[in-house]
């Protein structure tokens, strides 16, 4: 029998790339998605890339208690992957009341129906922000979570609070409703699906670095601004652990497979998901351009409000635990960045 897993956020930027992991791993997978923060252009590419035209999609809001109790009643979920949240730093900042409200409100109604329906294994999109400004590096998940900075990063300590607590008095509760948790902690996923029918599609002003680059060498924006070269790092920028988009999916495709398998050595378990490697703000712009042949426009400007200066990841458990490692290297990612910019571009086109 095949095993089911339920997407939530499934059309967004990260969403989109596990689902087509998962679909090639041979599962099949319910896509439910609010559009809140995205149009159906990634969820089209991954009907493309699979080939799959029944794709479950229900266009639904997590915060909605019935409608995540009526999805569980519609499906026999086996596994969820929640990615239903928001995710901008500086917004989170200017509305927390609306942050808290969906990031946790989503997350309790899925354990609420999860509970409801049997108990189900649960995989959480969680973040290396929980670790701050860590005072050693690379970080390792046993790290000290330090208060976050943000709301934004805050929702991503409680969620994982949250399911670390279910997660324990279900099972303590007995055998009905037992819910497996996973959390994984990424650190900053960039890049695009190698076909380039799918890939981050921010709306507005790009927040992150990347998607900032490749619209400035589109054309879109007129200048990079680097935040901060004043640092204490080698060149002064900020150093941080990319994570190709497609290794981050396929860490979710083997992290179910362990739940669903009986193979978790604890009921919770937490796994960082990065490269092991830091790389410069500077070291990205380069090897941008020297990859991809195009010059960007770029300044040095102050330093950004709660930027750290400096994270990566230890990733020896989740190599030896998930048998899981990143596999593309730093210019591939960026080139695949380049070619879903260039696809959206001629998209807009026609
Ligand atoms: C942020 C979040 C992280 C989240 C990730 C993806 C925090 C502290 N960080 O990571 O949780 O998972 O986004 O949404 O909560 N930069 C520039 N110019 C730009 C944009 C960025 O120089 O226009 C620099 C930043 O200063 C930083 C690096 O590029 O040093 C990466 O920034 P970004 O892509 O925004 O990711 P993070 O802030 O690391």
């Amino acid at each position: 029998m095949k095993k089911t897993v339920l997407v939530s956020g499934g059309a967004g930027y990260i969403g989109s790339h596990v689902t087509v992991e998962l679909i090639e791993a041979g599962y099949d997978v319910v896509v439910a998605d609010n559009m809140s923060n995205c149009d159906m252009t990634c969820f089209e590419g991954v009907k493309k890339i699979t080939g799959r035209e029944d794709i479950p999609f229900v266009k639904m809001d997590f915060c909605d208690a019935a409608a995540v109790e009526d999805l569980f009643g519609r499906f026999k979920i086996d596994a969820v992957i929640h990615f239903a949240a928001f995710k901008a730093v500086g917004e989170s900042v200017a509305k927390p009341v609306m942050y808290y409200k969906n990031n946790l409100g989503s997350f309790l109604n899925v354990l609420e129906a999860a509970q409801a329906h049997g108990g189900c294994n649960v995989l959480f999109s969680s973040s290396a922000t929980v670790y701050g400004e860590a005072e050693k590096l690379p970080v390792t998940e046993q790290s000290p979570r330090l208060p976050a900075t943000s709301p934004y990063g805050n929702t991503k300590q409680i969620c994982e609070d949250i399911l670390r607590d279910t997660v324990k008095a279900t099972h303590a509760a007995g055998a009905t409703g037992a819910i497996n948790g996973i959390a994984l902690r990424y650190f900053n996923p960039i890049g695009a699906h190698p076909s380039a029918l799918i890939g981050e599609l921010p709306r507005g002003v790009p927040n992150n670095l990347v998607p900032f680059i490749t619209q400035t060498a589109i054309g879109k924006r007129e200048c990079l601004s680097i935040f901060g070269n004043d640092y204490p790092t080698p060149d002064g920028t900020c150093l941080r652990d990319y994570i190709d988009v497609v290794d981050l999916a396929k860490a979710h495709v083997v992290a179910v497979a362990r739940m669903l398998n009986g193979k978790m050595k604890a009921d919770y378990e937490i796994f960082n998901v990065g490269t092991g490697r830091p790389v410069s703000v500077a070291e990205l712009v380069n090897s941008f351009e020297k990859v991809n042949g195009v010059k960007l426009n770029y300044r040095f400007v102050d330093r950004r409000p709660g930027d750290v200066t400096a994270i990566w990841a230890e990733t020896s458990l989740a190599n030896e635990e998930l048998g899981w490692k990143a596999e593309r290297s730093v210019e591939q990612t960026l080139a695949s960045a380049w070619a879903w910019e260039k696809h959206i571009a001629e998209s807009n086109k026609k």
